[in-house]
């Protein structure tokens, strides 16, 4: 047995994957073999997560009847919506998101059945009700009203209706439905292999995504979209950028937003995001944002050759949206819900426990002395 570590299992191949392609030297991306790029050109949201969890992008039947199958599924329960309500106004809404798909677990009555018919089944009503749940914490903990979902409205306009109580214009709704093609599925990043490993002792699907909820919520994954807010509110206006950003790396700090395990010449979806991010910039006649970014960006790829990651352009375009800032990530969930099942479901399918070896350097075995000779 090697027993060469390899810190953060870099560079491993652990298992095979049907679901996603991330080829990093031709910067591509592609979901059970369609590049992300064409499916935010052709598609929705919608069929994209039907082709994530099926496997193959749906005919106009299929899709009239998941999207049917969605709406049937958006409500939450009078408990789940009353428990969010009552959450502390103070939590963090990654928490709130962890504990809403827990509570979703408690009330499934099927969560302890792990055939595929089932699963796929779970697997829509979390993806159906977590951003019922997710709209209504948005809403209760400033007090307002929570709305309901509403019929006839897409995936992406029902998540405004019910955060917002509008619908935005065509060219929002789009750059939205876009960030969650592309934030949908992504091989085995950390928070998809928390949830194949948590599958792989033959638990729920509900336990695998609180627990792929919980490593999203990371800033070195997932969080990053928040923490690109922060650092530029820190920044304020363009005119600080080029200081701020040269001081934090002569401060060797790591800037958010940047860099990938995987990609390291560009992450391929980044510049279909910033098309949209400056869509939605023009739309909100908004110049401060987009000018921050571009000096920044700049200097990370002269200066230390590190590339945007799709966090990036993703923290601003949500900010514009009128989202707050520490709804980014829980934004990035009620996507990746699907990339997420899609991979439970595939870890059922052909499973091996997952358990890893170490390389013990404790202390030599001894003897136990009793305690009134220690
Ligand atoms: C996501 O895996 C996925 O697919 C994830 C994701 C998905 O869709 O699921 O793509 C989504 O999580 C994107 C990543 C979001 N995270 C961030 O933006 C956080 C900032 N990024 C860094 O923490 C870092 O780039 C990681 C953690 C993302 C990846 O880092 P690695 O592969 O572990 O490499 P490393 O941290 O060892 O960095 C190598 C070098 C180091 O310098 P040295 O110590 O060798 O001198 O590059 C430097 C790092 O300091 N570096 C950075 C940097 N990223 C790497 N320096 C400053 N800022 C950064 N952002």
């Amino acid at each position: 047995m090697g027993d060469e570590v390899k810190k953060g299992l870099l560079g491993i191949v652990v298992d095979e994957t049907t679901i996603s392609q991330v080829m990093p030297d031709i910067n591509s991306l592609t979901y059970r073999g369609y590049a992300v790029q064409d499916l935010c050109e052709k598609c929705s949201f919608e069929e994209v997560a039907y082709l994530v969890l099926n496997g193959d992008l749906p005919k106009k039947k299929e899709l009239k009847k998941f999207k049917k199958q969605l709406e049937e599924n958006r409500n939450i329960t009078i408990n789940l919506r009353e428990i969010v309500k009552h959450m502390p106004k103070r939590s963090h809404p990654m928490d709130v998101t962890r504990t809403i798909v827990s509570v979703l677990g408690l009330e499934d009555k099927e969560t302890n059945n792990n055939s595929p018919e089932a699963n796929m089944k779970k697997a829509i009503r979390i993806f159906a009700k977590a951003p019922t749940a997710i709209a209504a914490f948005f809403r209760a903990r400033k007090g307002k009203n929570v709305i309901p979902p509403k019929k006839n409205l897409s995936f992406s306009e029902n998540f405004f209706y019910m955060c917002f109580g509008k619908v935005p214009n065509k060219e929002i709704v789009k750059a939205f439905d876009v960030s969650l093609i592309l934030y949908a599925e992504h091989s085995f990043n950390v928070s998809t292999f928390t949830a194949r490993t948590i599958t792989s002792s033959l638990s729920d699907i509900h336990g695998a995504i609180t627990g792929a909820i919980a490593s999203l919520k990371g800033p070195l994954h997932g969080g990053a979209n928040e923490e690109v807010m922060h650092m530029m509110n820190k920044i304020k206006k363009p005119e600080n950028a080029l200081k701020w950003i040269n001081k934090t790396l002569d401060k060797k700090e790591v800037v958010m937003g940047f860099g990938h395990r995987v990609y390291k010449k560009g992450d391929s979806r980044v510049p279909t995001m910033e098309k949209y991010f400056k869509k939605v910039s023009k739309v909100k006649s908004d110049k401060k944002f987009i000018k921050i970014y571009e000096i920044v960006k700049k200097v990370m790829i002269d200066r230390k050759n590190i590339h945007p990651n799709v966090d990036y352009p993703t923290g601003p375009t949500y900010h514009l949206m009128g989202f707050d800032t520490d709804f980014f990530t829980p934004i990035f969930v009620i996507s990746r819900i699907t990339g997420w099942s899609a991979h439970i479901m595939e870890q059922h399918a052909a499973n091996k426990l997952i358990r890893p070896l170490s390389k013990y350097s404790g202390p030599d075995h001894r003897k136990v002395m009793l305690l009134n000779q220690r």
